[in-house]
């Protein structure tokens, strides 16, 4: 595997790659790899794409300074394990090299980034669309994966792709989940193992709530008793749980004769904040 700090360097790398017709497929990360990264990248691999992952933990996209502090590190062992799985380029700038001045520019995805993750984290979902855009430019990918588990994420890089006329197409990939239904995610590692048993329970009130649901109840009728069952322990906590149209996020109250929903939760344990949702 090829490892690039420098834009420049990584630029000309590629380049010989596009002047020889390869195509390329992009997996954008922060790094912590888990199983749920290696799946993007796997995704890419499986379509005979020159594969290139990115480890940049964006301080754009962090609305709270500890967060953005007691992200995970662990470059030793993601690179490790890129080695392993036969990625082609890993990308892992410094900040410096991203931002090299202080960024002007900001976006905002009116409906889509106000909702959900936009409301509990305002400025994130511009950060996001900021570093996607710039590593876009960089590495100028033909392919590129995100996966399903950060749903609001995707739409609003479709929606960023199709304003900017990126010449790419986006893959979405199924949320790799541990055996007893806890979405993997780099924030894992910092939960206890306790605490990683009790995270499990955001997945059961999705698929409580998606139970519910298709017996034809209503969100308005079932989310009390959805917060109840969640925040059973003292150190659960939701912010929100929201059944939304797939592509504009617009909540809905039922799934009554509607097709192509998403159901969100997002909320701590503990001090660890994480989200998950089901397509339903
Ligand atoms: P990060 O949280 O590292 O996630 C990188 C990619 O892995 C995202 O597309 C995310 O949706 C996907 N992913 C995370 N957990 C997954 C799981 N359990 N199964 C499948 N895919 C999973 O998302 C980001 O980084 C950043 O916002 C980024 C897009 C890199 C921009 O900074």
């Amino acid at each position: 595997m090829d490892i690039f700090r420098e834009i420049k360097t990584l630029k000309a790398f590629l380049r010989k790659k596009k002047l020889a017709q390869i195509p390329i497929g992009f997996v954008p990360t922060m790094g912590a790899l888990h199983a749920g990264h290696l799946s993007l990248l796997a995704a890419s691999q499986k379509q005979g794409l020159f594969t290139v992952c990115s480890i940049f933990v964006n301080p754009a996209q962090f609305n709270n300074a500890s967060d953005l502090l007691n992200y995970p590190r662990t470059e030793n062992r993601d690179v490790e394990l890129l080695e392993k799985i036969g990625c082609d380029v890993l990308f892992i700038p410094s900040a410096e090299e991203i931002y090299q001045q202080k960024p002007g520019l900001n976006f905002s995805f009116p409906g889509l980034d106000n909702v959900m993750e936009g409301a509990f984290r305002p400025g994130h979902f511009s950060g996001v669309a900021l570093v996607v855009a710039k590593l876009f430019h960089i590495v100028e990918p033909d392919h590129a994966f995100f996966g399903q588990k950060d749903w609001q994420q995707f739409t609003i890089i479709r929606q960023l792709v199709d304003d900017l006329n990126f010449n790419l197409t986006l893959h979405a990939v199924p949320t790799m989940r541990e055996e007893n239904g806890l979405a993997m995610s780099s924030r894992n590692e910092r939960l206890s193992p306790e605490n990683k048993i009790k995270a499990l329970v955001f997945f059961q009130t999705l698929k409580l709530a998606e139970a519910e649901l298709l017996n034809g109840k209503t969100m308005v009728e079932i989310l009390p008793k959805l917060k109840t069952f969640a925040e059973n322990d003292q150190d659960i906590k939701i912010e929100y749980l929201t059944l939304a149209n797939r592509y504009t996020l617009e909540s809905v109250n039922t799934i009554k004769e509607k097709n192509h929903l998403v159901l969100c939760i997002a909320g701590f344990v503990g001090e660890v904040r994480l989200i998950d949702n089901i397509l339903i």
